[in-house]
Formats: structure tokens, C-alpha cells, sequence
């Protein structure tokens, strides 16, 4: 990012904006990344730099946040996840294609902005390979998520080959994180597990205890994201949304690595609608192309992760 350029963040509030703002701003100063959000924030986003309210549906008020900011690199982070898509049908559809739609077709107008645009493991289906999923296999999603998310992974692959937008995405794991919940998705147990662990000794999971599942601890994710965006565009070679593999495990494999740490730790399986769409994902990704492309190595393992997240969680309930 050059010297007086501005980052725009949508969908600040959530979990990957949370981490990613926090980040940015380190980096960049507060001042120069703007977060926004369609609910209103008190606290770090709205006290480290500037935040407003925003809704990415509202077009004009998008446009000139950006025009208003000389914004040069936006990430869109505003959508539903799998969950909550499956019972908003055409809300999640609305929210997750025309908020693409809106930003790339302002970046086609302005020229001259980078776009990062979250794809997920959801754009797989039940008849793609499970163990380690190349990067280019069948591609034939059975949710309302992983449909959005397939098609805009085609949206943004076309404005870069019709129109030259500079769009880049990663297809994201499972999430992991101490700093913000997940909300309404599919791998959201791993987040809950250690705070449950934590606060009552015991967890009850909505998938089976042998449904592995690609995750990924959250600065792993972070520093994933920033590197693709950093990197030189004649090194970003896909432009619909790349790989990211991180760590693949089963409710029952990370219950086990929590009890090495939380003594008694007890998990119970109580599977829900949850359980079919998981069904539906990879047990493992193949990330050899961010690897070749712009150099992507995962730090964290289900061990160090753990021990991590656990330490941080303990830190906040000391400091509540
Ligand atoms: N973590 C997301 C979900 O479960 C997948 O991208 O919906």
C-alpha cells in the first residue's frame, strides 16, 4: 500500500474482520484502514480508526466511502455462512452476490483498486475427491453458501479477464479464533468447543465425532490473506480463489488434544442439519498452488493451536 492510500474493510464485525482490522491497523496505522460494518460497533473498531455503518447492499453509499477515501484495497467480508444461508435462502443469495456484484463493478468504474473476496472449502460438493482436494476437481456444491460461492468465485475471475479488476481470494477452511465467534457456519464447534471447555468442563457437538473437516488456526488466515494481496499480481494465477489446506481434524481428534490440557474434558455428539452439509465438504485440501504461487506455508498444528487458543481464552476470563 502506498503513502497516503486508504484500506476499506466491509464487514468489519465478524470474525475474520475482527482479526484482519486489528492487523491492518498495526501495520498501517488506524487512521488508514477504514472498517464498516452494517451494525453499529463500540470498542476497538470504532476507537482504533475511523468505522462507520454501512450496508454493502447500499451501492452509492459504497462508492463513496471509497471515492470520498482514495480507498485503494477493499476486502468484503460481508455474507452469511453456511448455517444461516440454508435457513435465509435468498438473503444469504442477495447479501453474498450482489455485495460482489456492487464492489466489482466499482472497481471496474474506478480502476486502480484491489479486491479481496472470501471464497470457502463450501464450493466443494458430495461428488468432489474428500482427501486432499486439488485445486481444480468437480465442483458441484449442494448448499446455498457453497452455490454463492462458486458463482462468485466465476464472477471474479471474469472482471479479471473482461476488465482487469485486480481480484484475489482464498477458499478459507474452517476458522479459528480467540478474538471474535464465528457466526452461522458449518465448522463453527471448533471455535465453541474451547470455550465450552473452558467455562463447563464438557461440550456437546452438532457434527459426529469422525467428520474431519480442512481448519485453520486465525493468524495462520490472517497472514494467508495478506500475503496473497501483497503479493506481485503476475504471481497471483488464479483469479477465481485459491486452495488454502491448513490443519484437517475430527471433533473426536481436537476433544482429545483439549483434554490433554483440560483435565476431565468430556464431549457428547448430538449431530443436526449440520451434519449433511459437512458431509457434503472435503476432509483435506491440496494447497500446492498457493505454496508454488506466492510462497504459502501453514505454521500451526492442532497441538500448537490448542495450547494458543486456550492460553488466550484464559487471559480474557482473568482480565473480565
Ligand atoms: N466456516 C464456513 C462455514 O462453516 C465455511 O466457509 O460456513
Amino acid at each position: 500500500m502506498l503513502k497516503g492510500d486508504t484500506t476499506l474493510v466491509l464487514g468489519a464485525a465478524g470474525q475474520i474482520g475482527t482479526d484482519l482490522v486489528t492487523t491492518l491497523r498495526e501495520q498501517h496505522g488506524g487512521s488508514r484502514v477504514i472498517a464498516t460494518d452494517v451494525k453499529e460497533q463500540s470498542g476497538y473498531l470504532s476507537e482504533s480508526g475511523p468505522f462507520y455503518t454501512l450496508d454493502v447492499l447500499d451501492a452509492q453509499a459504497v462508492a463513496d466511502v471509497i471515492r470520498s477515501n482514495k480507498v485503494k484495497e477493499v476486502y468484503l467480508l460481508a455474507a452469511l455462512l453456511s448455517a444461516t444461508a440454508e435457513q435465509k435462502m435468498k438473503t444469504a443469495w442477495k447479501l453474498n452476490m450482489e455485495g460482489l456484484f456492487i464492489l466489482l463493478d466499482i472497481a471496474r468504474d474506478l480502476g486502480g483498486i484491489k479486491i479481496f473476496w472470501p471464497s470457502s472449502i463450501a464450493v466443494f460438493g458430495p461428488s468432489t475427491p474428500r482427501d486432499h482436494t486439488p485445486q481444480y476437481t468437480v465442483m458441484e456444491p449442494s448448499t446455498v453458501y457453497g452455490i454463492s460461492k462458486l458463482a462468485g468465485e466465476r464472477w471474479c475471475e471474469y472482471y479479471f479477464n473482461k476488465f482487469g479488476v485486480d481480484v484475489r481470494s482464498i477458499r478459507y477452511p474452517g476458522l479459528i479464533s480467540y478474538k471474535a465467534l464465528p457466526g452461522g457456519g458449518t465448522t463453527d464447534y471448533a471455535v465453541d468447543i474451547y470455550h465450552q471447555a473452558l467455562d463447563k468442563g464438557r461440550y456437546s457437538c452438532f457434527l459426529k465425532e469422525d467428520t474431519a473437516l480442512p481448519m485453520m488456526y486465525m493468524p495462520d488466515a490472517i497472514r494467508a490473506t495478506l500475503e496473497l494481496m501483497n503479493a506481485p499480481a503476475d504471481q497471483v494465477k488464479i483469479r477465481s480463489s485459491y486452495n488454502l489446506g491448513g490443519i484437517s481434524f475430527t471433533p473426536r481428534d481436537i476433544a482429545s488434544e483439549i483434554a490433554r490440557h483440560v483435565p476431565g474434558f468430556a464431549i457428547d455428539y448430538q449431530p443436526d442439519f449440520r451434519q449433511e452439509i459437512a458431509d457434503s465438504w472435503p476432509n483435506s485440501i491440496d494447497d500446492s498452488r498457493a505454496q508454488q504461487d506466492w510462497g504459502w506455508r501453514c505454521q500451526y498444528d492442532l497441538s500448537s493451536m490448542t495450547v494458543d487458543m486456550l492460553k488466550h481464552l484464559k487471559e480474557a476470563r482473568h482480565t473480565v
